[in-house]
């Protein structure tokens, strides 16, 4: 039976909403891309499947509205494509270990891994063919607001049908528009000039005095609690917390699911994320996930002429999103048959 859905028409707007997005500019794509994000979610809706956006890299700050410099925030974005693979039950391994180049110097598919890459390549064409997967790109942290704001209004309907998988490191500190300069911030002091910024005469958040250049930086409004308790108040939602203090991490971790309420937090350390995660459960509950060494390989320098080639490392034996991802479907499951509100 195909069920009716209603999607909200553009987004509805309360006063913390309005003071973000009233004074910092709708991204140029935005309605292109909700457009799109309507019909997927509608077509998923009618046949009554689940929904999971999941956000993946780093959000950027940029320091002018003609941008030459921005602030990053580190992400290779694996988390998020390879857990997403999982979701599409797509497990593979990166896409470059499959390839070589030939004698002709052109790239190519090492035939060891032919029949692996047609699996990895079939199971994409079907993805896309089903229509199971949309890709919206995002680049600045104010993008990404706009962005998880919009989809998440688009995907109520689905209620606890859809879910949030909150792997991109969001920036917490970014320039407002309304402190933002026009043009590069010139660092040679015979061009030092004090740009106009924008529409309010506010300083200017980023600017050169003699040879510094200052950087003052506003707080990112917590963007979670709004989505937790406004935006997406049915939805299954999973956020993840960097660290690199491992004594802190599971503390950090709880403290986020105190403030927010939401499902769980994944902590990870940015030098082991790829080996171990700890899940953060609302009931206080604390479980890692751990995975073995996989084969070892050779480090860089090893490859390289005239240096010793036993330095050696190890991978992890299989992608630690193989293990979240059947977890994280679990727990959704147990929340669409509970069919509560938070
Ligand atoms: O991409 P990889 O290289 O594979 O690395 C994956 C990862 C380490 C980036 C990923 O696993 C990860 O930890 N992502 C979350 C990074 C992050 O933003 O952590 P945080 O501790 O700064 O923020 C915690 C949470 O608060 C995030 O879910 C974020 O959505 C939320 N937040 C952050 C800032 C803000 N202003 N509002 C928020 O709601």
């Amino acid at each position: 039976m195909v069920k009716e859905i209603h999607i909200p028409n553009g987004v509805r707007a309360n006063n913390v909403d309005m003071e973000y997005f009233e004074s910092n500019p709708k991204p140029a794509n935005l309605d292109a891309h909700s457009t799109l994000a309507r019909t997927f979610i509608e077509h998923h809706a009618e046949q009554n499947r689940r929904v999971a956006l999941v956000t993946s890299g780093g959000t950027t700050v940029p320091l002018e509205n003609q941008t030459v410099r921005f602030i990053d925030n580190f992400s290779a974005g694996t988390r998020g494509a390879t857990s997403a693979e999982y979701f599409l039950e797509s497990g593979t391994n990166c896409f470059l270990d499959y390839m070589m180049f030939n004698d002709a110097g052109t790239v190519v598919i090492n035939t060891k891994y032919q029949h692996q890459m047609g699996d990895v390549l079939a199971k994409y064409t079907k993805a896309r063919k089903e229509n199971a997967l949309l890709l919206l790109p995002f680049t600045t942290v104010n993008e990404y607001l706009w962005y998880l704001r919009e989809l998440a209004m688009l995907m109520q309907p689905l209620g606890p049908k859809s879910l949030f998988y909150l792997a991109a490191a969001v920036s917490d500190f970014f320039v407002p528009a309304e402190r933002m300069v026009e043009h590069k911030i010139q660092s040679s002091e015979e061009f030092h000039v004090r740009q106009p910024n924008g529409t309010t005469g506010q300083p200017p958040a980023a600017h050169m005095e003699g040879k510094q250049l200052l950087i003052d930086l506003d707080p990112v409004p917590k963007f979670l609690k709004l989505l937790v308790d406004r935006w997406a108040p049915q939805s299954m939602i999973i956020s993840f917390k960097l660290e690199t203090d491992p004594s802190i991490l599971a503390e950090k971790a709880r403290s986020a699911l105190k403030k927010y309420s939401h499902h769980l937090v994944i902590g990870n350390l940015l030098n082991t994320r790829k080996w171990e995660v700890v899940f953060v459960s609302a009931d206080g509950g604390e479980k890692w996930l751990r995975v073995p060494a996989g084969r070892r390989t050779k480090s860089v320098s090893g490859l390289l002429p005239d240096t010793p080639s036993t330095e050696e490392s190890r991978e992890p034996a299989v992608e630690i999103e193989s293990w979240i991802v059947p977890e994280i479907e679990k727990l959704q499951t147990e929340w669409i048959g509970h069919g509560e509100q938070r």
